[in-house]
């Protein structure tokens, strides 16, 4: 069985490109694989934050990942502070990767570099690569916008095998090859994001029913009026279309000629939205109102983490030269 392992940020609120985009193939990943998930509050931390808001955030991004459906009995699920074999081994990925790999990422060439910027948000690709190495995980669902970390992943793998012996296995990164590339309902030329301007925009996890049909009704279309496939002339329609595709599990451009107008697409793209989202609201709210159980099943999933990391990280100590107490690095 593979070992597939993903992490998410655990900053504002989830959205149905989240959703679409990466949770729903978490969920499917459970299936056939051996399954390792993580908020990663760590890595929430390289920019200015609330304390408080962390800690709500954290625990709120467990229960929207339970109740997208990933099952404690199927997969790992925990957080990454709990596991303190993350930053141990961060450490010495650290003292692997290279200043000029690390200023070559391009989310520190867009945002990094100025006199208050975080240390972490520098060195935060290490600390990455060290969730991921950890648990010898053979692939790595991502998004495309993760794929330059995965690849400093895999190259500061190979010089710590090539310098100190085998110890980590290289992953894969999975990126989707055709992900469900959700688009902003007003501006239909750029991501759905959790991005304040756009508050008609983005359908959160979270919407109520009537709030979803709202927005879905205000998504800017064009002064056409067929129903047609074509992400170039008519990026708004066929937005409606790909997210009723997805929601569904058709082809848009199959479902198209189904629809004799605008109006007629939007309520059954609604409609389809809406009943998918149903049983997540739900689950949601029966989680909420139980924190004990979610306090547990992070508990176990730490324990089950660290039952893999505790391992990893000692044989990584020992072979990078570090004496070793002794009963181990881990006990
Ligand atoms: N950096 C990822 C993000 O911002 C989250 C993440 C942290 C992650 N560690 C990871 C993803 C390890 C995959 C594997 O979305």
């Amino acid at each position: 069985m593979a070992r597939v392992l993903s992490g998410v940020k655990s900053t504002g609120e989830l959205h149905l490109g989240n959703y679409l985009g990466a949770f729903r193939n978490w969920v499917a990943d459970q299936d056939d694989n051996d399954a390792f998930y993580f908020v990663a509050d760590l890595h929430a931390m390289t920019i200015d934050y609330e304390p408080a808001e962390l800690t709500r955030a954290t625990f709120d991004l467990a229960v929207n990942l339970l109740a997208v459906g990933l099952d404690p009995d199927r997969c790992t699920l925990f957080a990454q502070s709990h596991v303190p074999e993350h930053p141990r081994l961060s450490w010495l990925m650290e003292c692997t990767a290279t200043y000029g790999e690390l200023s070559r990422m391009t989310q520190w060439k867009d945002r990094g570099g100025g006199e208050t910027v975080r240390a972490g948000f520098f060195t935060y690709p290490a600390l990455m690569a060290a969730d991921v190495l950890l648990y010898d995980a053979d692939r790595v669902p991502v998004g495309e916008d993760q794929r330059q970390h995965l690849e400093l992943t895999r190259d500061v793998a190979i010089r710590f095998n090539n310098r100190f012996g085998k110890v980590f296995v290289v992953p894969e990164a999975a990126v989707p090859k055709v992900a469900a590339r959700v688009m902003d309902l007003q501006e239909p030329a750029r991501k759905m994001s959790k991005s304040e301007d756009s508050p008609l925009g983005t359908i959160f996890l979270l919407d109520p029913p009537d709030e979803i049909d709202r927005k879905i009704r205000k998504a800017v279309t064009d002064t056409e009026t067929e129903v047609r496939y074509d992400r170039q002339a008519k990026p708004g329609v066929s937005n409606l279309l790909e997210l009723l595709g997805a929601a569904t599990g058709r082809d848009p451009l199959v479902l198209a000629p189904g629809f004799a107008n605008y109006g007629a697409l939007k309520r059954d793209v609604s409609e389809a939205l809406v009943e998918m989202l149903a049983p997540v609201r739900r689950r949601h709210a029966e989680l909420s109102a139980d924190p004990g159980y979610v306090h547990g099943v992070l508990a176990k999933g730490a324990e089950k983490a660290r039952a893999i990391a505790g391992p990893t990280l000692d044989r990584a100590m020992r072979a990078a030269g570090l004496l070793a107490p002794p009963g181990g690095f881990v006990s």
